[in-house]
């Protein structure tokens, strides 16, 4: 099996759908926020907070740059898909699933959530903004999945 992106906006599912989906299909999961923690040992608000939103999207650029694995599902941060390469580079080397979510869902999962540098006021506006930005980049996706108002394990049938 090749390697699955599963992309989507924040808020979208895309961590808890991947370890079900990679549970189910034996596959290793690894999620390129955490990798990014990892190497960058703090957390991602602080690499927006202290080094600023440019410097994050290079460190997640080269982080997926890595991860053409076989047989690995890799979540993704809701604004991969802004950088060009990064969308060729998930083309070229697997599958890439959108998970899609309704503002509104997304505005309900993230509404007590302040670990989200990119939305920390005036939430509905900054939803709706940057859902409608990006939603043509997401489509670009090989497959896409709605995932308002069902379960984990729906998505993942
Ligand atoms: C971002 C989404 C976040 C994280 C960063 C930027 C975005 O990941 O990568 O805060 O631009 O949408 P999640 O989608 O997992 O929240």
């Amino acid at each position: 099996m090749e390697t699955l992106f599963i992309i989507g906006f924040m808020g979208a599912g895309k961590t808890t759908v991947g370890r079900e989906l990679g549970q189910r299909l034996s596959m290793n999961v690894v999620d390129t926020d955490e990798m990014i923690e990892k190497a960058c040992k703090k957390s991602i608000s602080s690499i927006f907070k202290e080094e600023g939103e440019a410097a994050f999207r290079q460190y997640e650029q080269r982080v997926l740059q890595t991860l053409a694995w076989p047989s690995t599902i890799v979540t993704t941060g809701g604004g991969i898909i802004i950088t060009e390469a990064n969308r060729k580079f998930m083309k070229n080397n697997g599958i890439v699933i959108f998970l899609h979510s309704d503002p509104q869902v997304v505005l309900e999962r993230t509404a007590e959530d302040t670990t989200r540098p990119l939305l920390n006021e005036d939430r509905e506006r900054q939803v709706t903004l940057l859902l409608n930005q990006r939603l043509p980049l997401y489509l670009e996706a090989d497959y896409t999945v709605n995932t308002s108002f069902k379960s984990v394990d729906t998505i993942v049938d």
